[in-house]
């Protein structure tokens, strides 16, 4: 009885002392850009913008995200302001292109500061995004594989997933979501371990992920948007 007590303790502390930036690898997202701005008034892409972006760097265990990790961190835009044009080309707000600093905060609290562990600062999270978009160039790999923005041309999942398997060799996520009646490519998610080497994506995470795609091997309607459109 007295060790099975003991024992019990012994959880409840270890377990309270790791609830808080526990993660086991980061999920880094990029989005095409038009596909974020349908039925959203309020947010625009410039005509110039024509590449995915950075939407999110997510660290995550295999079950969830973990959340207000230690938001005692505030953002701070003293720490990524020699590298701040860059970001706000690599991870812009289409919300308020000229003041995507909000966005970053939301991100840097919620996500930014559950990887405290292992990044240290938030300077070393902001810089670690840009260089992960170095090798995830979403836009490229669709393109080898002659998959371009159209709005009448539609694609299917596998050869989505084949593109960007056949550019990076591991197996990514795909976002989908809906506008009308059509289904847009959303988001293309790449893991990476704590390393910083890309890995498969679990499959729970891609169906996850996938859920609003339609994923029957001959079903070409996606869309990879050209424009918006109601
Ligand atoms: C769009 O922006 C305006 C002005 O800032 C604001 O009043 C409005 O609520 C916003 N609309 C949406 C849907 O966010
Ligand atoms: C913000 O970061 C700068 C540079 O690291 C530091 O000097 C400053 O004290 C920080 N400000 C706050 C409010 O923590």
């Amino acid at each position: 009885m007295k060790i099975l007590l003991f024992s019990i303790i012994l959880f409840l502390i270890f377990n309270f002392g790791s609830t808080a930036d526990v993660f086991d690898y980061y999920h880094f997202k990029m989005m095409w850009p038009l596909s974020d701005c349908v039925n959203a008034p309020n947010c625009s892409v410039p005509d110039w913008y024509k590449t995915f972006s950075i939407h999110t760097f997510v660290p995550r265990t295999d079950a969830n995200i973990p959340v207000n990790c230690t938001p005692s961190y505030p953002f701070n835009e003293t720490e990524i302001s020699t590298f701040k044009t860059l970001l706000s080309i690599l991870w812009p707000d289409f919300w308020d292109f000229a003041n995507p600093e909000d966005f970053w905060a939301t991100n840097w609290v919620n996500h930014g500061t559950c990887a405290l562990s292992e990044l240290g600062t938030e300077e070393n999270y902001f810089q670690h995004a840009l260089i992960l978009r170095a090798y995830t160039s979403a836009g490229d790999f669709l393109a080898n594989a002659n998959i371009v923005p159209s709005d009448s041309v539609a694609y299917s999942y596998h050869l989505i997933d084949i593109a960007v398997r056949a550019a990076t060799g591991k197996l990514a996520t795909i976002h989908c979501r809906g506008m009308g009646d059509k289904i847009i490519l959303h988001e293309i998610g790449f893991c990476f371990d704590k390393q910083f080497n890309m890995f498969d994506c679990s499959q729970e995470l891609r169906t996850q992920e996938g859920s609003d795609c339609p994923q029957n091997i001959y079903d070409s309607s996606i869309y990879y948007i050209q424009h918006l459109s109601s």
